[in-house]
This record gives C-alpha cells, sequence and structure tokens, in this order.
C-alpha cells in the first residue's frame, strides 16, 4: 500500500512525524514523503526534519512564497506529475494551510483517495485563509480524521456521510509526548536567562494581525504594558518581521538595534526550534497567541493561554483545557493578562484521546479500510 504524504509548513512537521512512524513500523505500507516548500528558511522547516526524526523527503517541490493563488497553483502544477508517476493507494494531507488544499485536490482529481488529519475544524470565519483550505480540504476527502468532536458535529452538519469520519485524537500532542525527554532537557531557560514561571511566550502571525500595522501596533503595545509585570519571550514569525520593521518607523512600540528588535521587557528573537519551543512553553506563566497548534500545546502542558483572536476553530481548547478567546484590542488583553497573573497556575486534564497515540489510531484504521 503506497502512500503520499504531504507536508509544506512549519504545522506540518509534528503533525506528519508521529504518522510516518507508525507508517513504518507496517510492514504493508510504503510511505512516501513530499514536502511542498511552502516553508523553506531552516528555522521554519528543516530544521524539524533532524528534531522530529522525519525522514528526508523522497520529493521536494520546492514552490516557495508568493500569493495564495500562486502558491495554491505551484503546488497542484508540480505534484501531479509526482502523482501520476507514483501512483500511489492514498494520498494524506495534514492541517490547513495552502499545501494541505492543493495537494488534496490534486490528489482527488486523479482519483487517488486522500485522507485528511486534523479534518472538520471550523472558525467560521472566512476572512480567515485557512477556513476556506479547512472547507475545500474536507469536500474532497475520503477518510476524515478529527481530533476533537467539534469536528465530527461540523462534518455532519455539512453533510459528510458519518461512515468517513473518525475521531482519533491529537497528532500534534502524539510528537509533544514522544518528545517529552528531549524537550525537558533543553537549555534554552539558561541561554535566555529566564526562570520557570517568571515569564510570557508570545507568538503571532496571522495576517488579520499582523499585516495591518494599526492592529499590530495595539497588539505591541499591550505587549509592552503585560512586559512590565511578566518579561516577554517573542519568537518572531518571518510574516511578522517585515511588518514590525515598517511599525518600528512610526511607533513607540517597537525599536529595532542594528538589524534586531530590542524591546525594553519583550524578548525578540528568531523562531526557534521545535524541542526548545516546546521547553519554553512548559516552563512559562502565560502564553499570548495567535497560533493554531500552540492553543492545543498548551491545553496539555497545563499553560494559560490567551488567544489574540474573534474565534477558535479549536473550542475544545476552551472547554476542556487553558484557552481563552480574548480578540485583539489592547485594553482587552491587558486586562485579561493581568487577571491570569493574579491567580495560581492550575493543573489540567487532556481533551478526550489527546494521549500521544493518535497516529496510530489513523494508521490502524487506514489499514483496516483500505
Ligand atoms: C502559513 C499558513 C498558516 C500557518 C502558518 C504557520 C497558509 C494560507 N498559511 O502562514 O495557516 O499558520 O504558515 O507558520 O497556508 N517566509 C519566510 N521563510 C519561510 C516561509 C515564509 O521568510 O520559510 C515569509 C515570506 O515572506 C512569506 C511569508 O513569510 O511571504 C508568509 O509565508 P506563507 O507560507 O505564505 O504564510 P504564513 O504566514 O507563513
Ligand atoms: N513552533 C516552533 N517554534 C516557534 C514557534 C512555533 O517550533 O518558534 C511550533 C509549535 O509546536 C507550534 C507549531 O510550531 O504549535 C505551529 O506553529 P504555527 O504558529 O507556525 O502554526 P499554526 O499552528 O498557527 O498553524
Amino acid at each position: 500500500m503506497k502512500i503520499v504524504n504531504i507536508v509544506g509548513a512549519r504545522p506540518n512537521f509534528m503533525k506528519i512525524a508521529p504518522i510516518i512512524k507508525a507508517m513504518r513500523k507496517r510492514p504493508q505500507i510504503c510511505p512516501l514523503l513530499v514536502h511542498t516548500g511552502q516553508h523553506y528558511d531552516a528555522s521554519m522547516a528543516g530544521r524539524f526534519f533532524e528534531e522530529l526524526d522525519i525522514p528526508r523527503p523522497d520529493v521536494s517541490l520546492d514552490v516557495g512564497s508568493g500569493s495564495h493563488a500562486f502558491q495554491t497553483a505551484e503546488v497542484m502544477k508540480r505534484l501531479e506529475p509526482v502523482l501520476e508517476r507514483e501512483k500511489p493507494d492514498l494520498v494524506l494531507v495534514v492541517g490547513d494551510v495552502n499545501s494541505t488544499m492543493a495537494a488534496a485536490v490534486t490528489a482527488a482529481k486523479l482519483k487517488i483517495k486522500v485522507a485528511h488529519v486534523e479534518a472538520g475544524l471550523r472558525s467560521f470565519d472566512r476572512d480567515m485563509p485557512e477556513e476556506i483550505n479547512r472547507i475545500v480540504t474536507d469536500a474532497v476527502c475520503d477518510f476524515l480524521f478529527v481530533t476533537e468532536e467539534s469536528g465530527q458535529t461540523n462534518l455532519l452538519h455539512e453533510g459528510v456521510c458519518k461512515d468517513k469520519i473518525f475521531f482519533v485524537g491529537n497528532v500534534m500532542i502524539d510528537s509533544l509526548e514522544a518528545s517529552r525527554k528531549l524537550w525537558a532537557q533543553s537549555r534554552i531557560l539558561d541561554t535566555l536567562n529566564l526562570r520557570k514561571s517568571d515569564y510570557g511566550v508570545v507568538t503571532l502571525h496571522r495576517p488579520s494581525n499582523v499585516d495591518d500595522m494599526r492592529t499590530l501596533e495595539g497588539l505591541m503595545s499591550a505587549l509592552c504594558t503585560i512586559s512590565e509585570r511578566c518579561p516577554l519571550v517573542f519568537p518572531v514569525h518571518p510574516r511578522t518581521i517585515g511588518a514590525l520593521k515598517s511599525l518600528s518607523r512610526v511607533s513607540d512600540h517597537v525599536h529595532f538595534g542594528k538589524d534586531t528588535l530590542v524591546n525594553k521587557g519583550i524578548r525578540c528573537i528568531d523562531p526557534v526550534g521545535y524541542l526548545d519551543f516546546m521547553a519554553l512553553v512548559a516552563s512559562s506563566r502565560i502564553v499570548l497567541t495567535d497560533s493554531g497548534g500552540l492553543q492545543e500545546e498548551t491545553t496539555v502542558l497545563g499553560i494559560p493561554c490567551l488567544t489574540l483572536r474573534e474565534n477558535t476553530e479549536r473550542p475544545v481548547t476552551v472547554t476542556h483545557g487553558t484557552n481563552r478567546v480574548i480578540g485583539s484590542t489592547p485594553s482587552r488583553i491587558e486586562k485579561e493578562a493581568a487577571a491570569l497573573l493574579d491567580i495560581p497556575l492550575r493543573p489540567s486534564i487532556p481533551p478526550p484521546l489527546w494521549d500521544g497515540q493518535a497516529a496510530e489510531r489513523v494508521v490502524n484504521i487506514l489499514v483496516e479500510q483500505l
């Protein structure tokens, strides 16, 4: 059984790692890996292969950056001949990035069966490019593996046949659990001179937050205020670096040194590797983010998370986890962060099936069904 697995952008790597590992244990499966190249910097892609023990890609499409249409079209154009040559029994895609949607559509039109891991999540906000990717991907897939109950409910509401839907848990948490011993040994706190539970972690990269100067300035002003009480570490996504550089010319809240950001209480650094990042988050006091994956990781690690968005496609992180979705208004962010810093950390219980075994379930089902 030949399965072509697709990765492209940073959040795909921690999702595919446990799936490939589980596939390699089955003699009846021949897994291939295609990297679209949507993300290409070592800090956004290359380093995760080694850290997560992902085999080298069998095929690299080297698509790179561009508009949504350009990126989607290039993945489709470059993937089609690969699928025609390899004739796989299945194409497996993860997450909700442009590479996910482009690969799913390409395979479906070649009449190849497609599996989507992390299906059914919906923010109900079509201004988010990922929401369109989620809807289109799920519409053409044959196997829909969901991480939480809302995924199942959303798909059923959309008229998907229940035989296609499988509640398997969260493969991202498989990676977190499988590498726990490794990230527990990270020296990143020493390197950054941080003390456990005495700092916050920030990540921002949603276009709705970082592409609009006024919104970004408001967020940076709120972060500056919070950092007076709790120092913040901010590994800056490449999309956000450009925006912060432009903002620094007109704002009091963003300062550049020679060529790096130097904001007083906010330590801006390059994106960090997965193991260092997990170590940073696990020992933090608070996380402020617009990332999808980080809402899930903080839920399992029991770290309070403020999601700086108007909605989430991962409601279980709010109902079962540590997540609060609070929008991007500076005064609210400052108020919510102050309130969280006033109460002690509470232990949390992971949502159903977020137990480190999701990839095994995915692969068992594929073997059974195919
Ligand atoms: C993409 C995904 C988003 C995901 C995020 C994870 C889509 C529509 N968006 O957003 O869902 O949450 O990845 O990080 O698929 N760049 C670099 N180096 C790289 C990659 C990108 O410098 O290795 C810069 C380029 O200037 C590029 C910009 O970042 O134009 C944005 O990259 P892109 O992949 O288009 O979108 P992301 O914002 O990364
Ligand atoms: N991450 C990382 N280093 C960083 C920031 C993030 O290793 O500096 C990891 C982390 O596991 C996170 C994942 O990358 O959950 C995906 O993050 P991203 O915010 O890029 O994507 P999203 O989950 O929002 O699609």
